[in-house]
């Protein structure tokens, strides 16, 4: 029994496991995007983070996800990315929410593909500042660390997946809120880039 238990795979475990296709297709639509060869590409990178990162804070608002994720108001990029859409002369793209209608458990599928982007985007804001010469306080807000720095912050967000509050039956809930958020963000990088 209490084997079985130990062998249990952790919620944010899983959650890697389960989802490591759609993050390799992230990288294939990246690749084929190219976001960093001119400023022009990277500000429609910036217009999907934008759209995303609203969807994803639409979901801050919701009192069962506050609980879970107890340090919400410190997180999401939405106005990072906004500002960055201003230093590039962009306007704000218009779109509906995508996220709309989606509660607990699924929402914290919807933080985790977020909150792990910002691990990879340690590389991507490296390639904003190198090629297209931008910065944490121009144009790449949205891909510099939070100000705690990004391991600290990501490790509390795993701890707050595995947190024992989180019923184990609400993990495949959780699972399929993530391959959503990734659909999204999908979805929002072929409109911008096409297929590749
Ligand atoms: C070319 C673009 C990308 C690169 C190079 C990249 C790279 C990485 C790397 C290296 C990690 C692991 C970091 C670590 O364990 O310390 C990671 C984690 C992650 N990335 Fe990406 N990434 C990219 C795009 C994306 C996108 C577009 C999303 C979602 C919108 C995403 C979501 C995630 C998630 C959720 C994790 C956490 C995985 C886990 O440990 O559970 N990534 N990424």
């Amino acid at each position: 029994m209490t084997t079985d238990i130990l062998e249990r795979p952790s919620l944010s475990q899983r959650l890697k496991q389960e989802t490591e296709s759609e993050h390799l297709r992230m990288h294939r639509l990246m690749e084929h995007g190219a976001p960093f060869s001119s400023r022009p590409a990277y500000a429609s990178f910036v217009a999907a983070q934008y759209l995303f990162q609203r969807d994803v804070e639409h979901l801050f608002n919701d009192p069962a996800v506050r609980s879970a994720v107890p340090d919400l108001d410190m997180r999401g990029r939405q106005e990072a990315a906004l500002a960055d859409l201003r230093d590039l002369d962009q306007p704000a793209p218009q779109d509906v929410i995508a996220s709309e209608g989606v509660a607990m458990p699924e929402a914290l599928g919807w933080l985790y593909v977020s909150e792990g982007s910002t691990l990879g985007a340690a590389f991507l804001f490296k390639e904003a500042k190198a090629n297209l010469g931008l910065s944490a306080e121009f144009g790449a807000r949205n891909l510099a660390a939070y100000p705690e720095g990004r391991a600290i912050v990501w490790r509390r967000f795993v701890a707050a997946l595995d947190s024992e509050a989180l019923d184990s039956s609400q993990h495949d809930a959780i699972i399929a809120g993530a391959n959503a958020a990734y659909a999204r963000f999908g979805q929002l990088l072929t409109r911008y880039f096409g297929q590749p």
